[in-house]
């Protein structure tokens, strides 16, 4: 590049570089993605969402291109793509979590059970009681592991008396395979607990509140290999009683765990399958470059 100083003539510039280095045949940063266009199967029998004409912006940036797509009820779905192509971006609308940045905007239609997600009557507090989020790194609040579980359904009111209250907390550590760790220290400071702990006790807090989709980002990637596999192997029974969205950079585990998998490019969404058929013959190029590993 000639940018640092102007002097240097542009012929004098390829020349320090020496020969032109050829153009590799199908370059996949050259191919054109046709905007709205996916390949694969986007669509579900039974959706428990349906978006359509998805877009977002960021200010002047669009960060989502036109996407249209189903998420199945009780499928785990996971979205994948190199870094800054919108998964997380395109994850934050289906629980509204992108309303706090002010410069955000989402247009097209994105329905939840049939109804729009984004009506101006929709209840924010409610819908995210129903779509439960699980971030990157777990974030559990400084309580005791007790309170952590408990502090979702004492805020919507879900249990009377201290017993039901006792029972939600024991069901959700239990479903997060974390009750034989945490039973007998209930009230201690849930931040002492080890990364994978940490992590499983925030899906135990998601659960608490019975939600119907758990949204996670990169759920596993603070976590070692040993409580990955124990949050894998959770998603997996979870997928039974919910609706799972996940975001991984780990084209590993997105294989072990999802049903289908969606690649996004650049803010597109270039092609939504069945995930066996994403990793071993992927309908589209790019999607071949990506798990080839020839960019991202
Ligand atoms: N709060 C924000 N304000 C402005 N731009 C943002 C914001 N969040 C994301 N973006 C931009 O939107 C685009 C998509 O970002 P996003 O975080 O959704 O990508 P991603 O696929 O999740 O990336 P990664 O794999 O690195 O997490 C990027 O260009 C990013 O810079
Ligand atoms: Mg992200």
């Amino acid at each position: 590049m000639n940018t640092m100083n102007p002097s240097i003539s542009a012929e004098a510039d390829m020349q320090d570089q020496g020969p032109a280095i050829p153009v590799r045949e199908n370059n996949p940063e050259d191919t054109v993605i046709e905007e709205g266009k996916t390949v694969g199967k986007p669509f579900a029998a039974d959706p428990k969402f349906k978006l359509r004409n998805v877009s977002v912006s960021y200010g002047k940036d669009r960060a989502i291109k036109d996407i249209s797509l189903d998420i199945g009820r009780n499928e785990v779905i996971s979205f994948i793509g190199p870094s800054g192509c919108g998964k997380s971006t395109f994850l934050r609308c289906l629980n509204r979590m992108n309303d706090s940045i002010d410069i955000c905007r989402v247009t097209g239609e994105l329905l939840l059970d049939d109804e729009d997600i984004y009506h101006s009557k929709r209840d924010v507090v409610e819908l995210r009681a129903r779509v439960g989020m699980v971030f990157q790194k777990p974030n559990p609040f400084p309580k005791s592991i007790y309170d952590n579980v408990a502090y979702g359904p004492r805020i919507h009111g879900l249990a009377n008396r201290k017993s039901d209250l006792d029972d939600i907390v024991e069901n959700s550590l239990r479903k997060a395979g974390l009750w034989d760790e945490a039973k007998d220290r209930l009230d201690s400071i849930a931040t002492g607990m080890s990364g994978g702990q940490q992590q499983r006790l925030c899906i135990a807090r998601a659960i608490a509140v019975s939600p119907e989709v758990i949204l996670m980002d990169e759920p596993c990637s603070a976590l070692d290999p040993i409580a990955t596999a124990r949050v894998e192997e959770l998603i997996a029974e979870m997928s039974e009683s919910y609706t799972i969205v996940i975001v991984t950079h780990s084209m590993q585990q997105a294989a072990r765990v999802s049903h289908r998998t969606a690649y996004f490019h650049l803010g597109h969404l270039v092609e939504v399958n069945e995930t066996n058929k994403v990793f071993t013959s992927p309908e589209h190029q790019l999607t071949e470059s990506y798990i080839t590993g020839r960019f991202g």
